[in-house]
């Protein structure tokens, strides 16, 4: 039987870019962020970090910085989602660090997390490796199926495609709770950067701004392209 509450929460989901200005609970928060934390992602690197921003300096700039869009300035609560793939060699450890005190680790957990992730990852100085890893799968692809063993650019997709995951789950997670959000990807990548003070290598995904949908939170009814565009069989 479909869970009618998940349908609900889909279906009410509208980007919403004007809030009320009431505040949202601790407790609405943190329910919604773990929903979010359980959000697949690649090799189960989980290469998200969600930047709540309280202080009201760093606010004002982090509105800015999204060029002043209704939805940041009239939200009660601005996130900034980032991408952290740099962060890949802790979060594998962590990985190995729960498997090891679970008992010892399987020869499948070895070799996918001590050799085939750092094959992965490792672009070494300046990426240059990166080109010639994707090459040398590209050359094997003729001839065998192969992944690809990834450069510098291709790692940046992973980690933005783990994060947008972890964000829409957010998002439907405060749905449910009766809040409203709105994903921002119009905004100044730079600026953003420097206010975070992200280092190299991590980015920010997208704002999102959340609260309380006010009477004119959505601007336009709901625009969906044919059924036929969006799914076919082969
Ligand atoms: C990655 C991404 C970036 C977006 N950036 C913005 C944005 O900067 N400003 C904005 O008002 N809406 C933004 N949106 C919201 C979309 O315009 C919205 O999802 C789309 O029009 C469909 O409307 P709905 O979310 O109400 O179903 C973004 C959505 C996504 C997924």
């Amino acid at each position: 039987m479909p869970e009618p509450g998940f349908y609900a929460a889909v279906e009410s989901r509208r980007t919403v870019r004007d809030f009320l200005p009431d505040p949202v609970p601790q407790e609405v928060l943190d329910r919604a962020l773990d929903a979010a934390r359980l959000a697949p992602s690649s090799s189960n690197l989980q290469p998200w970090e969600f930047v709540i921003i309280r202080d009201p300096k760093s606010r004002q700039a982090a509105n800015a910085a999204c060029l002043d869009q209704l939805s940041a300035r009239t939200a009660p609560l601005l996130i900034a989602l980032v991408t952290r793939r740099d962060l890949w060699k802790r979060n594998r450890d962590e990985i190995l660090r729960i498997f090891e005190s679970r008992g010892p680790l399987r020869r499948s957990q070895t070799a996918y997390y001590k050799r085939i992730i750092p094959l992965v990852y490792t672009t070494g100085p300046f990426g240059i490796l990166g080109p010639v890893k994707r090459l040398a799968s590209r050359l094997l692809s003729w001839f065998k199926p192969t992944p690809n063993l990834m450069a510098r650019e291709d790692l940046r997709i992973m980690a933005h495609k783990s994060t947008a995951l972890a964000a829409a789950q957010f998002m439907l997670a405060l749905r449910a709770e009766g809040y409203d959000s709105c994903p921002m990807e119009g905004f100044d990548p730079w600026r953003a950067k420097a206010l975070l003070d992200l280092p190299r290598g991590a980015e920010v995904n997208m704002f999102l701004a959340v609260g309380k949908r006010s009477e004119t939170g959505v601007w336009w009814d709901r625009v969906l392209m044919p059924r036929a565009w969006a799914v076919r069989e082969i």
